[in-house]
Parts: structure tokens; C-alpha cells; sequence
């Protein structure tokens, strides 16, 4: 039987990796849960992101995937560890691929990120940064009510224009020339933010690089899927399926036609 690879998020957010996962690996079996009923993690307290992380990872543990990638920077930020730990197989956060894509696109050394409150007050992308480079300088900035638009499906709007101004506004002064999408959200209203932020501001994403470390994490350890059969996806959801599943169709688009999806809810 071929093993899946485990992707979870607090809700919607975690379907820009699954895109990503279906346009780099195509072979892949891709199992998704999104706790969409308890969506937004992020202004949550880190423990009970860490529970939920759990739960999750108990959730799709049952379907014996080959890697478990947490497609939410929150739930990367306060449970990566702790579920890398807890389970044998591999455990991909989003975080530290995104700072790599950050560093990789960076000029001037000037990198904004933006998130939900619990990834910003982590410090995790400024310590992922320095990491990879002490001349990296760094401005973080919380934009909570950014989730909540994206739950709600709405991409583009006069209220998505308005709250994302609103939202990045206190950032707009200070000098970048790349910004991470600190929150896998983020990248749904990627337009939206890329017209406020002006074109000299590249916006990176982490989800083609998170991609990459599966690929790469797969191929070292000779796990990659083999064989010509499509494969069908199974999609989870603990919130409104409906919602959930126009989400899902509009954002995959021609990747969600082609491929078999089994829609479910727990
Ligand atoms: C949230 O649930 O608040 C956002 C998920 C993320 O941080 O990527």
C-alpha cells in the first residue's frame, strides 16, 4: 500500500503546501486534516496549540504516513519539537523553510515576516534567520485578523483590501526587500498584500521550499513514491465540510480536478 504523507494546519492554511506537494510530487499520496472548528491558533496560548498539534498528529498517525509536515507556522512554532519526538517517522515544520527561501531571496539583507500573534511573540523566524546568517535584519510584525478573512474565503474583497491595509500598515515604514508570509494563510491574499506592499517587496512563501525538504527528506531515506497511478487524496476537516471543500477546490483548482479527493469529516 503506499504511504501518505501527513499534512495538517489549523484550518485552510496548510492546502498552499498541499498545492506545492501536488506540483512536486506528484506521485504522492497526500492526507490532510485541517481543525478548521478551532481555527485561528494563533492567538491561542502555546500549550493549547501544542494539544491541538497533537491531536492532529493522533488523528492522521492512524493512516500510517511515511512524514508528517505541520503546514502551520503556529503549530510549528510551539509543537515542532515536541511531535518530532513523540513520533518515529520524519516531521517537517514550515518555519525554517521559510527563512531559507528569505535568505536565498534577500539582497539587502533587510527581511520583514508577518504572522499570527503566537508565531511573532516565538521569535522563531528571527532565530531561524540568524541562524543562517548574522547579517540578516529582521522586523516582525503580528497581523491576526488576517486568518479570520481567509477562513472565511474571502480573497479578494473591499474588506480584505481594507483589513490587509489596515494590517500592514505598521510595517510599511521600514525598509525590506522581502517579506515572509509568516503564516501559511498569508499566501491566499498574496495579491492583496503584494498591492499595499508595493513591487520592490518580493513575498516569499514557504511553501515550495517546504516542498523541496520533503522531496529531498523522501528521496534520501528512498521513500519516494513510485508507479503511474493517480493518487487519491484524502481531505479532513473538523469545521464546516462545505466550506472547507469550496476553499479547497477554488485554491487546488485544476490539481483538485485531475486528481481523486475523498472528502471527509471527522
Ligand atoms: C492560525 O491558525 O492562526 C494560523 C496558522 C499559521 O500560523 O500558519
Amino acid at each position: 500500500m503506499r504511504q501518505a504523507i501527513a499534512i495538517l494546519d489549523s484550518g485552510v492554511g496548510g492546502l498552499t503546501v498541499v498545492k506545492e506537494i501536488m506540483r512536486q510530487l506528484p506521485r504522492e499520496k497526500i492526507i490532510y486534516f485541517g481543525d478548521t472548528a478551532r481555527t485561528p491558533y494563533g492567538p491561542r496560548p502555546s500549550e493549547e496549540v501544542k494539544k491541538f498539534t497533537e491531536q492532529m498528529v493522533d488523528f492522521l498517525i492512524q493512516f500510517d504516513p511515511k512524514v508528517i509536515i505541520i503546514a502551520c507556522n503556529t503549530a510549528t512554532a510551539a509543537a515542532l519539537d515536541f511531535i518530532s519526538q513523540k513520533v518515529s517517522i520524519p516531521v517537517i515544520g514550515v518555519i525554517h523553510p521559510g527563512a531559507r527561501a528569505a535568505i536565498s531571496a534577500t539582497a539587502t539583507g533587510h527581511v520583514g515576516v508577518i504572522g499570527t500573534i503566537g508565531t511573532i511573540r516565538s521569535g522563531a523566524y528571527t532565530t531561524a534567520l540568524k541562524q543562517l546568517s548574522p547579517y540578516v535584519d529582521v522586523v516582525s510584525h503580528a497581523c491576526p485578523a488576517l486568518v479570520p478573512l481567509v477562513e472565511q474565503g474571502l480573497f479578494h474583497s473591499e474588506t480584505t483590501t481594507r483589513v490587509v491595509k489596515e494590517a500592514l500598515q505598521p510595517i510599511q515604514a521600514y525598509s525590506m526587500d522581502c517579506l515572509i508570509l509568516g503564516c501559511t494563510h498569508y499566501p491566499f491574499l498574496k495579491e492583496t498584500i503584494q498591492e499595499v506592499m508595493g513591487p520592490a517587496v518580493k513575498l516569499i512563501s514557504s511553501a515550495d521550499e517546504t516542498a523541496r525538504e520533503t522531496s529531498t527528506i523522501l528521496y534520501n531515506k528512498g521513500r519516494l513514491a513510485t508507479g503511474d497511478e493517480t493518487p487519491v487524496h484524502q481531505l479532513f476537516c473538523s469545521g464546516d465540510p462545505q466550506m472547507f471543500q469550496r476553499i479547497a477546490s477554488q485554491w487546488l483548482g485544476e490539481q483538485i480536478r485531475q486528481t481523486p479527493v475523498v472528502w471527509q469529516v471527522t
